[in-house]
């Protein structure tokens, strides 16, 4: 297993739409792993394929893991589609490792229905509740190249993006400082 680097806003492959996977072969597989790892070292809660450079629909998540009482929960995800929402909505602070240290409230469905294959190509469905069901939404937004901050205003958009682009000056220097 291997810790990939992470992309980071604005790169192309983060507005590109993932490509469903025909077969769920040994090489999927050892990918999953290595965005499990990356996800965990980062640390996050989930990871789409997009933010390692990888345009297979496949998503990682595990949001058991922010909790040292609680066994780990990795969940992979191949090839999703959400298949049914709630009408009633839930709004968290949403992050994303792919655009860091900035966060936003965003508005989604409090309960969705997700359709996907599982790591040995088994169908699966289930319904995702809770941070849990934020967290597969936002994940499935990447594999369709869309980040948590296209769901604001353009004003709060354009305010965060400002944001982060001095966030990683600042941090390029005080490396630079360091180096
Ligand atoms: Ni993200």
């Amino acid at each position: 297993m291997a810790v990939l680097p992470i992309l980071i806003a604005p790169h192309p492959t983060l507005k590109a739409k993932a490509k469903p996977v025909k077969d769920v072969t040994d090489e999927l597989r050892a990918l999953l792993d290595d965005m499990l790892e990356t996800m965990y070292d980062a640390p996050g809660i989930g990871l789409a394929a997009n933010q390692i450079g990888s345009l297979h629909r496949v998503l990682v998540m595990d949001c058991g893991s922010r909790d040292d009482e609680e066994t780990p929960r990795p969940i992979k995800i191949i090839n999703p589609e959400i298949t049914g929402v709630s009408e009633e909505l839930s709004s968290y602070e949403e992050g994303c490792l792919s655009i860091p240290e900035q966060f936003a409230d965003v508005e989604r469905p409090a309960v969705v229905r997700v359709k996907y294959l599982d790591e040995n190509g088994q169908k699966q469905e289930r319904l995702f509740d809770g941070l849990e069901a934020t967290c597969v939404q936002h994940e499935i937004d990447h594999l369709d190249g869309v980040l948590f901050v296209d769901h604001l205003s353009n004003l709060k958009r354009n305010m965060l993006m400002k944001k982060l682009k001095k966030y990683l000056k600042d941090r390029e220097e005080d490396a630079a400082d360091v180096g």
